[in-house]
């Protein structure tokens, strides 16, 4: 049970929401997916920023490392307590709460006059960002009607994407005058508009109100995108599921209760996907890809130019999956994006381990970036809006959201070091392993959630899982 329940395949797609009311939805999705947008920002903006920060700072190395990593740590920190705190006070609350925190890290970020300062700054800044991308997916789940709840989830990928290249983009924009403080501070802009959005504009999630006793509310907001007829049929569909589902009633039950049998599965789903994503080796590309292309003998001087580039056809491709993920489904999508990534990084490895061109190392990157962008990418976030039961999604949400950040940290961390150790070549076969193990668990225990209600994806998990 999820979002705005349609009518079944069949009797007509999105019958039970008419064109204005799928119009307001949208409306909403885009503005809860500025979340989505501050996570890409607030990660790429720094790259570009610490050219300049590090000499007016007089930066070592540890401490321009730490300025990038600590905003990964706060991530860690922020997904794990946002899930309880949008699970008490609701979906719409926390949201602007995030807002103001991106406005007060923006703000310190803006006016730090040192090394410690600014490391607060990113802290904090880490904070907002793992707090958004924990509690967006389970917001954007419940206010979909389910024929496009994919698309609507998808988004928030498609705007980390957008925010990534808008960081390369402010980057660029402000390297001739090398005002850094500038390039931070552009991510106020987004942050205004999700505190504006939260009090003037968003719903609060009716599958929240509903859970909380708050029936008039959700009738009245359900009605505002349907009709007063529907409505009630929803509503009376909609608490019967909500009585069904298994929970103890309690209204924010906490993280014991992600390990009963009963969300277990969806537990190990959200966890593997989430670990499986990092360690296929993404960020090292997102990150990296520069110092990789330097070193098959490429010029770097156009390093600004190869991340755009791959920042594009990683927009680009989120932009396929979207047009996809409703109709093929995410099983699919994961299927071949983990077959891609593992096949691309065979050959990236070989390309080095046997010297073949640069250009060709370079196709095989791209390749990559390609595969993760229409599957593992956005399906994960896709994901965790939909296998959670609907009292802990956004506790379970969190979880996984926590485990993404660490399995990120962790990557960064040691990629130049195994690099160092045993190759470029053979470090990207790992990562090819992983995504080769990726593909079968994804066929093994992913459920198909494409149109269905909570139930029937709870359903396909426990046979998944045979319990
Ligand atoms: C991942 C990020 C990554 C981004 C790249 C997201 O799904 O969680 O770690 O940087 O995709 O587009």
């Amino acid at each position: 049970m999820q979002g705005f329940p349609c009518a079944p395949v069949g009797e007509g797609p999105l019958s039970e929401v008419p064109p204005a009311g799928l119009r307001k939805i949208r409306m909403h999705a885009v503005l809860i997916a500025v979340g989505g947008f501050l996570f890409g920002f607030d990660t790429g903006v720094i790259s570009g920023a610490l050219l300049f920060i590090k000499s007016e700072f007089d930066l070592n190395a540890f401490e321009q490392g730490s300025v990038v990593s600590v905003l990964v740590l706060g991530a860690m920190v922020g997904a794990l307590g946002s899930g309880r705190i949008a699970d008490r006070l609701g979906r719409r609350m926390i949201f602007g709460l995030e807002g103001l925190l991106f406005l007060f890290g923006t703000a310190m970020a803006v006016l730090s006059n040192g090394y410690w300062t600014l490391l607060l700054a990113r802290l904090v800044l880490g904070l907002a960002v793992g707090a958004a991308s924990a509690t967006v997916p389970p917001y954007l789940s419940e206010i979909a009607p389910k024929e496009i709840r994919g698309r609507l989830l998808t988004l928030n990928q498609l705007m980390i994407t957008i925010g990534i290249l808008a960081a390369y983009l402010v980057n660029l924009l402000f390297a001739g005058s090398g005002d850094w403080r500038a390039m931070l501070g552009a991510g106020a802009i987004p942050a205004l508009v999700m505190v504006a959005a939260a009090l003037w504009i968003l719903p609060e999630s009716p599958q929240w109100l509903l859970s909380h006793g708050k029936e008039s509310e959700a009738r009245r907001l359900i009605a505002s995108v349907t009709n007063d007829a529907t409505a009630d049929v929803v509503l009376e569909r909609r608490t019967r599921e909500l009585h069904d589902q298994g929970g103890d009633g309690d209204e924010a039950p906490g993280w014991r209760e992600l390990l009963t049998p009963r969300v277990r599965p969806a537990l190990i789903v959200g966890l593997m996907l989430a670990a499986l994503q990092q360690f296929g080796g993404i960020n090292t590309i997102i990150y990296y890809a520069p110092t990789i292309i330097e070193s098959t003998g490429l010029a770097a001087s156009n390093a600004i130019f190869y991340s755009i580039a791959i920042g594009l056809i990683n927009l680009v491709m989120t932009l396929v999956a979207i047009r996809l993920i409703d109709r093929a489904g995410r099983r699919a999508l994961l299927l071949v994006s983990f077959g891609t990534m593992a096949v691309t990084m065979v050959l990236l490895g070989l390309s080095f381990v046997a010297g073949w061109s640069s250009a060709l190392s370079l196709v095989f990157m791209v390749l990559y970036i390609a595969g993760f962008a229409v599957g593992v990418g956005p399906v994960f976030w896709t994901l965790l809006g939909e296998v959670f039961p609907p009292d802990v999604r956004a506790t379970g949400s969190s979880a996984s959201t926590a485990v993404n950040w660490a399995a990120n940290f962790t990557v960064s961390l040691v990629f130049l070091s195994v690099v160092a150790a045993i190759g470029e070549g053979q470090t990207f076969w790992i990562f090819a392993a992983v995504s080769l193990l990726g593909f079968w668990f994804a066929k093994r225990f992913v459920p198909e959630t494409k149109e269905r209600d909570y139930g029937e994806v709870d359903a396909d998990l426990k046979a998944r899982f045979g319990s």
